[in-house]
């Protein structure tokens, strides 16, 4: 069993240490972070335990937190600090799935009772969470979901693979899941006990690049104030996940190659070789045997990478995921938001489906967060989906119009009665019990707009 793993985020410093330190000293591990973007900087780093964070920081409120918290990892337990005047928006966030509140000045000793018992409960749903996944294999694999025989085919090379050592290449289009796929690997390694590293190479020059993942000494360059240890040192027993890999300068591929081959790393400003203990995932959009051809990309490097080579193909070429990701979808962010069950009608799942999604499974995602989270109705039409959605798909009628101020009431009425029509399939005496009127007016109205 590893240590738990704790974020505190405050802005009042003081405050962050002594919370940390009591937790250390009951056997945690504590990040502590002293604003909100460094809070959620640390979110997006680690997958943390337990969240405790103040209600009100400075930079960022501490709802937002909890929202990227929950959404980055559903069991992960929040707790929020609040001052006396704040109860109400504590209870509140509780609501939208905070665990518990504690009002400042807070109680050591009630925080450990707090946190032990969080960490009991949530051992304990995370095991069944892992049950409950290992038996819904047909769907998926350790929370990608895909039944289509392509994904089918990807969750078996998985399984396959996950337990050796092999160097892993991921490629597909953005937002197919390239990185969901790696950390599904390192989860069904016997690494998992150990830390999963992501580095976007894309993100960085060559020379930041270099010490990233390298490391460097002390006085290596402007600005090396002190030594520090790279990514592939801090993946030791882990995994390291180097993301858009096929952006990597030719120099710095040529030195990863070097790494791969005699498995030692050596910082950057040091003669020094350390012996690392690493598996690599690396992930790219790009088509690395064009940039091969290209001479964007070194072949030799290329060969290496792909000892196992996974394409997620994308979602348009999977259609028939489409409906299993939105129901997954609708599910989770009912349950992160608090929302009642939102069904979606024949016509707009029909139409999700058709769409091209050049956003791939995290564009899905992130349509079905947008309904539960505004839709005011308990089925969502055709007409509700994002116009500029709709607008991508070719093949589909132009949306109906809608109700909306600056319409004339004998509009707005034709509108309506049409819509309950459509509703009802066509049965009037239905239709007119919906409206509150009686049939008769019914029956005069449509023929007075003609709505057969
Ligand atoms: N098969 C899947 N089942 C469930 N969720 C998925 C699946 N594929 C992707 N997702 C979700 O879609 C989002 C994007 O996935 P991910 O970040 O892994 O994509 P990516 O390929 O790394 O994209 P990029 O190239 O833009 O970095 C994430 O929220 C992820 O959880
Ligand atoms: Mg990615």
């Amino acid at each position: 069993m590893t240590s738990p793993i704790i974020l505190v985020i405050d802005d009042d410093k003081n405050h962050a240490e002594i919370t940390a330190e009591a937790l250390e000293r009951v056997g945690c591990r504590c990040h502590v972070a002293t604003s909100g973007t460094e809070g959620l900087d640390w979110l997006t780093r680690e997958r943390y335990d337990i969240v405790i964070t103040d209600l009100k920081i400075y930079d960022i409120d501490g709802m937002e937190i909890l929202r990227h918290a929950k959404a980055q990892d559903p069991s992960v337990e929040v707790v929020l600090i609040t001052g006396h005047a704040c109860v109400t928006s504590a209870v509140e966030a509780m609501q939208k799935g905070a665990a518990n509140y504690l009002e400042k000045p807070i109680n050591l000793e009630n925080l450990r009772t707090l946190v032990k018992n969080l960490l009991e409960k949530q051992a304990l749903s995370r095991d069944n969470l892992d049950l409950h996944r290992a038996l819904d294999k047909r769907y998926g694999f350790e929370g990608l979901i895909g039944e289509t025989a392509a994904m089918q085919r990807i969750f078996d090379i998985m399984a396959q693979i996950a337990p050796t050592s092999a160097t892993v290449l991921v490629t597909g289009e953005s937002g197919t899941g390239k990185e969901l796929v790696a950390r599904a690997i390192h989860n069904g390694s016997r690494r998992r006990e150990g830390p999963f590293v992501p580095l976007n190479c894309a993100a960085m020059s060559g020379g930041l690049l270099e010490s990233e993942l390298f490391g460097h000494e002390k006085g290596a360059f402007t600005g090396a104030y002190r030594k520090r240890e790279g990514r592939f040192e801090s993946a030791t027993r882990g995994t390291l996940f180097l993301d858009e890999l096929g952006d990597m300068p030719l120099d710095t591929q040529a030195k990863l190659l070097r790494i791969l081959e005699e498995q030692k790393v050596q910082r950057v400003g040091s003669n020094d070789l350390i012996s690392i203990d690493v598996r690599l995932i690396g992930a790219t959009n790009r088509n690395l045997s064009e940039e091969v051809e290209a001479g964007r990309f070194r072949e030799d490097l290329y060969f290496r990478l792909r000892v196992v080579e996974i394409q997620i193909p994308p979602l348009r070429d999977r259609k028939q995921d489409i409906p299993l990701l939105i129901k997954h979808y609708l599910e989770e962010f009912q349950l992160l938001h608090g929302k009642s069950e939102l069904t979606l009608s024949p016509a707009a799942q029909k139409c999700l489906v058709e769409l091209p999604w050049p956003g791939n499974v995290r564009e899905l995602r992130n349509v079905i967060e947008n309904l539960v989270l505004l839709s005011t109705n308990p089925t969502v039409e055709l007409e509700h989906l994002p116009s500029e959605l709709i607008g991508s798909a070719v093949a589909l009628p132009r949306s109906a119009p809608s109700l909306s101020a600056g319409m004339s009431l004998r509009d707005a009425e034709k509108l309506l009665i049409g819509k309950t029509l459509e509703q009802t399939g066509g049965n009037r005496d239905q239709a007119a019990t919906i409206l509150g009127i009686g049939v008769r007016t019914l029956y005069r109205k449509i023929k007075e707009y003609d709505l057969r």
